[in-house]
């Protein structure tokens, strides 16, 4: 579903600032793969969104999705098979906008003019169908401005809106870290429900190791630009938190640096 040949990107090249973000990487993911990246702060994980999503092009390499090359296509036309959620949950959605508008924007893949018609009785019993699991009455408040919600309420409707026309792949970016511990669990369980259901393709960046470990079926540590564990299959099935830092330390010959995996408690 996702093959990404050699990426190299720098930032500032051939000045003091001169960042090389990502180095060489290669993955690839299967259909219906569910792998959780994790790294130290700058190993370049959201850069590597950002290469996927297309927000800029990379310097060398290709990147194929579901069998296209896109390696030169622009971020709005991937975008329409590409879903992606930030850590800020004030970024997904539109604040002024109701919940129903929004998530008819997402419905209707992003089309100019989708406001002028009216959201539609159909739609809106397809918008109460897939807010109800959610279980946070969602569903009752249809006419509420996305602004008046709660962090984590924004966050599982931004999931809902990235998942409401299946993508081909989904990048979760610590989606859940701005939200407290108990919501978080709760995005996090929703996340993994739509996921695994319906197969979805997806990347998340955790720093929350535990789940690095737990969530989905491959665990990807990232490094200086590049992957420098990818665990699968048994050898994932047996490793331990612990484990995981061991065996980072023998294989880059320094201890896992992450301000944030450093605080979370697991
Ligand atoms: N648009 C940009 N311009 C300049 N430098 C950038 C840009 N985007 C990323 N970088 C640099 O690339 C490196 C990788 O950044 P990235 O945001 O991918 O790290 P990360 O792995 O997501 O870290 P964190 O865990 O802190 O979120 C960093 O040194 C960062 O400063
Ligand atoms: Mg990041």
């Amino acid at each position: 579903m996702l093959k990404i040949n050699n990426i190299s990107k720098t930032f500032y090249p051939g000045t003091v600032n001169e960042k090389k973000a990502l180095d060489g990487l290669s993955l690839e993911l299967q259909d219906g793969d569910f792998a959780t990246i994790i790294g130290s702060n700058g190993a370049g994980k959201s850069t590597l969104f950002n290469a996927i999503a297309g927000v800029w092009t990379t310097d060398s390499g290709e990147i194929y999705i579901d069998g296209e090359n896109v390696t030169f296509a622009p971020e709005t036309y991937r975008a329409k098979f590409v879903g992606r959620i930030f850590q800020d949950p004030m970024k997904g959605t539109s604040p002024s906008l109701t919940i129903e508008e929004n998530l008819a924007l997402a419905y209707s893949g992003g089309r100019k003019g989708f406001l002028r018609s009216a959201v539609s009785k159909k739609d809106r019993e397809t918008f109460r169908e897939v807010l109800a699991p959610l279980d946070m009455g969602l569903e009752d408040r249809l006419k509420v401005p996305m602004g008046t919600l709660s962090g984590g309420q924004r966050q599982a409707v931004t999931l809902i809106m990235a998942t409401i026309v299946t993508p081909k792949l989904l990048l979760l970016d610590e989606h859940t870290a701005a939200l407290d511990p108990l919501t978080a669990e709760k995005v996090l369980a929703i996340t993994k429900q739509i996921v695994e259901e319906r197969k979805i393709t997806t990347l998340m960046i955790t720093h929350n190791m535990a789940n690095s470990l737990e969530l989905g079926n491959r665990t990807i540590l990232m490094d200086n630009g590049a992957i420098a564990i990818d665990l699968k299959g048994d050898e994932r099935k047996n490793m331990t938190v612990p484990g995981l830092l061991e065996l980072y330390r023998q294989v880059k010959g320094k201890a896992l640096d992450n301000d944030r995996m450093l605080l979370s408690s697991e």
